[in-house]
């Protein structure tokens, strides 16, 4: 069996998508005829062409704007479900997806809408195609923290639908520190945390969203690996990091993949997991970041696994459903011939 066909029945899980971030170019268009929001770009090829990033901040200037074409909740249930299918294809079995309800509150959107659409999407995934869709309601590091705290208090009509709380958004110079009170009461109410951190910040910003803010689980935080201590306390509490490979090299946090540290990140033990972060943008959805990375880091098919078994159990499940994934991964390597 070829590498492509492996990865794509090996059973894994996605924690690391952002719904806005799967707004394909096609799609985008068709929202903005259906809501007649104007567009600076005449087509979606020419918008395409936009995506060459210098960094973050870059990219979600182009992120940001392409939120203003969800408006109403048909529209959050479209974007939702069709990432649900993709990731379906790819052989997700369970996706995680954050989505930032201040970037539509802020431009009149009800967070009815919002909630409704995504959440009306999860389910019919879910009956339709078996893949168990969860949402991450996530706030933005870049607005004042007494904004993420309200929009909190807007979504808890959905707290049982909410699988976690994150924090994303321009890092540089947003340290992670002052969203304390955002992650206690996250905690308080009983709900999973993660925090973006170590994309473009410093490792400073990693062991802050550790020790200070106690998130459960750090989106990318790939910038650990300068400070071996923070390694070790990483790897002796097993906190996952959901790293992004693509991602990484599209906004220049990687010169190319193949000096991309996830190896380096693997061989010293940390839980590590491999996610898209914002497909449509990046130019791959997961399986293009297991097949890249096996490529460009020559990662074994056990290093690739490991990574599968690492998606799952770094997933905000209950522990009957963190089992049976794996079980679900146990099953299909027994059912094939061994690697080679
Ligand atoms: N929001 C969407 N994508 C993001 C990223 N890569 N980093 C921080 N915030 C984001
Ligand atoms: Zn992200």
């Amino acid at each position: 069996m070829d590498i492509s066909s492996f990865l794509k029945r090996l059973p894994k899980a996605e924690l690391h998508v952002h719904v806005e971030g799967t707004l394909e170019p096609d799609m985008l268009f068709e929202l903005a005829r259906r809501n007649d929001v104007a567009l600076p770009w005449p087509d979606p090829e020419s918008l395409r062409q936009a995506y060459a990033f210098e960094n973050l901040e870059h990219f979600l200037e182009l992120y940001f704007a392409g939120c203003r074409v969800l408006r109403r909740e048909r529209d959050f249930h479209d974007v939702t479900y069709a990432y649900l299918a993709r990731a379906h294809e790819d052989g997700i079995i369970r996706a995680e997806m954050f989505l930032g309800p201040q970037s539509f509150t802020s431009a009149g959107v009800p967070i009815e809408d919002i909630m409704g659409g995504v959440l009306s999407a999860v389910d019919r995934a879910s009956r339709n195609l078996g893949i168990d869709g969860a949402l991450l309601v996530s706030a933005h590091r870049h607005r004042p923290v007494q904004e993420a705290l309200n929009m909190m208090d807007s979504v808890m009509p959905w707290a049982d639908s909410i699988a976690g709380f994150g924090l994303g958004g321009a890092e540089r110079n947003n340290p992670p520190a002052p969203f304390k009170t955002y992650f206690d009461t996250c905690r308080a109410r009983g709900f999973r945390t993660t925090a973006h951190a170590g994309e473009e910040g410093p490792s400073a910003y990693v062991r802050d969203a550790v020790e200070v803010l106690d998130v459960d689980r750090i989106d990318h935080g790939t910038a650990c690996m300068d400070d071996e201590d923070l390694v070790d306390l990483l790897v002796r509490r097993q906190i996952p990091l959901t790293v992004c490979p693509l991602s990484n090299l599209r906004l220049n946090g990687v010169p190319s993949l193949d000096v991309h540290p996830l190896g380096r990140m693997l061989d010293a033990g940390l839980c590590v997991t491999i996610n898209s972060d914002d497909p449509s943008y990046f130019g791959g959805y997961v399986l293009d970041n297991y097949l890249a990375v096996h490529r460009e880091l020559a990662l074994s098919g056990e290093q690739l696994v490991v990574l599968a078994r690492n998606s799952i159990r770094a997933a905000f499940m209950p522990p009957a459903g963190i089992a049976d994934g794996l079980r679900r991964i146990d099953a299909y390597l027994a059912s094939i011939p061994p690697l080679a």
